[in-house]
């Protein structure tokens, strides 16, 4: 296959998104548009990606690093477009990146998120190297789109609906907006275009009529999946592609077996890779990179980031994990909430009950280990079959610095305790009720530390005044 080199355009306003971020800028999926359409550029082993940048282009070329995977092949240039004069000007910008030989030069926009890598490829073939290939689809309503205009089977023009005859407008063919172009053919057309239609722009469609007029054949690659061209202009059209694409994310899902409680209220802003059996109940949200293992049970409303669950383990409802950069971990056969908070570095181990109101950050639990209601665990080592009572913390943050808090093996931790670190309480030690310890406990004792409880005889509660 010939060399690929990609252009996105992403210079428009985008009016209608009424917002003050530039349009490509905004998620789908949590990641922005443009960088789902830099990363199936990216899938294409491109030489270069320039990516055309007017509105806006100081935020979009500091967010676009970001998008651009490490270790990519490619190199990524931006080149300014001021004024926009039109999608054929888009182009012109970016040959000064473009390699003037045979390659193929795939044409993108950065607002149309959800286009295939197979469909490029398959662009890129019809194309070949030396034939100018235009991804087409029909639409039951054109209006807006440019036509495709043949005569008998063979393309002849794209003709743009304020500039079409009535005639023209009954032709349902639209051009996608994605081409692949001969790059150095494609040299030669754009320095011939002109700006004399109907919106005084310089129109990349033009480049049609000149391919035919030079006896280079042109190829309409036709599809019938129309959000793989479907362009996002306001929050409307977002949210569609947004609902279509949590849609796919779905089905894949369920192809593989997992059960979703209803594949509508299931949203995944990043990669989720499940076991066999795994089961979600509704309205869960998964971000960044999340693995649910065999038989994992996800309930209903919980929020999972960066975290990775191992088999048989159980999250009940209104659960919030999010890991962040650390990770979060469960292991084995744990049950996490309902209502529990895992942040980062949290390292649970095999049978690990976190309960109501528990969170838990930075902290390893050892295999049976339980803080089943109402506490904190920051900066800890927590042993084996540990149980940490009801309403205590670690005082891990001193104002300053954080200190860290060992808890041995079968440690009994009483409710409503405050272990002050840095602290060591010793394996098999028990922590009584209400303790404030400052100092390291010994292994295998009672440890107590808070007022004792005195008995007062003839002690009197007050009694109401009578009114003047
Ligand atoms: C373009 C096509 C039309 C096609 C439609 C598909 C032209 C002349 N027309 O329409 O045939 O049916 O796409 O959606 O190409 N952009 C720039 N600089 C500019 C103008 C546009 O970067 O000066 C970018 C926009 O940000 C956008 C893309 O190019 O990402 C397409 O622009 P848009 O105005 O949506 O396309 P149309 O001209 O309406
Ligand atoms: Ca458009």
């Amino acid at each position: 296959m010939a060399e690929v080199d990609v252009v996105i355009m992403a210079a428009g306003k985008g009016t209608r998104m009424k917002s003050k971020l530039p349009k490509v800028l905004h998620t789908l999926a949590g990641r922005a548009l443009l960088a789902h359409v830099v990363d199936t550029a990216s899938s294409l082993q491109p030489r270069n990606v320039v990516v055309i940048t007017g509105h806006g282009a100081t935020e979009v070329e500091a967010a676009l690093p970001g998008y651009i995977c490490d270790g990519a092949e490619f190199s990524v240039n931006f080149a300014r477009q001021e004024p926009q004069l039109g999608t054929g000007h888009a182009v012109q910008q970016a040959l000064p990146f473009l390699p003037d030989d045979a390659g193929v030069v795939v044409v993108l926009s950065g607002d149309v998120p959800l286009t295939q890598v197979a469909t490029l490829r398959q662009l890129v073939a019809a194309s070949g190297g030396d034939k100018l290939a235009l991804l087409t689809l029909e639409l039951p309503n054109p209006t807006g789109y440019g036509r495709i205009e043949r005569n008998g089977d063979a393309v002849q023009a794209i003709v743009e609906h304020k500039d079409a005859t009535e005639a023209q407008r009954e032709i349902r063919e639209i051009y996608s907006g994605i081409m692949a172009a001969p790059a150095a053919r494609l040299r030669t057309w754009l320095a011939r275009l002109d700006n004399r239609n109907a919106q005084a722009e310089y129109y990349l469609t033009d480049i049609v009529k000149m391919a035919v007029a030079d006896g280079v054949p042109v190829v309409a690659h036709k599809i019938t999946d129309e959000v793989q061209v479907a362009g996002v202009n306001s929050p409307v059209q977002l949210a569609e592609l947004e609902r279509a694409y949590q849609r796919q994310q779905a089905v894949a899902l369920m192809e593989q077996g997992v059960r979703l409680a209803d594949p509508a209220r299931l949203d995944v802003r990043g990669s989720l890779v499940c076991g066999q059996d795994v089961s979600i109940d509704v309205n869960c949200v998964f971000e960044g990179t999340v693995t649910l293992g065999e038989g994992v049970k996800i309930g209903a409303n919980c929020v999972i980031a960066n975290a990775s669950i191992a088999a048989g383990a159980i999250v009940h409802p209104f659960t919030h994990i999010d890991g962040e950069k650390a990770g979060v971990t469960v292991g084995a056969d744990a049950r996490i909430g309902p209502f529990a908070r895992l942040r980062p570095g949290a390292v649970l181990g095999a049978d690990v009950h976190i309960g109501n109101f528990v969170e838990v950050k930075n902290s390893t639990l050892g295999t049976g280990a339980k803080a089943n209601h109402l506490a904190y665990l920051g900066d800890a080592t927590v042993g084996a079959r540990v149980n940490f009572g009801a309403g205590s913390i670690t005082a891990n943050y001193d104002g300053v610095n954080k200190h860290r808090t060992v808890i041995g093996d079968d440690v009994h931790v009483g409710s409503n305790c405050v272990l002050v670190a840095p602290i060591t309480v010793g394996a098999g030690g028990t922590v009584g009720g209400g303790s404030t310890l400052t100092k390291d406990a010994p292994d295998g004792v009672l440890s107590v530390a808070r007022g004792r409880q005195v008995a007062i005889t003839g002690w009197k509660r007050p009694v109401k005044k009578a009114q003047p």
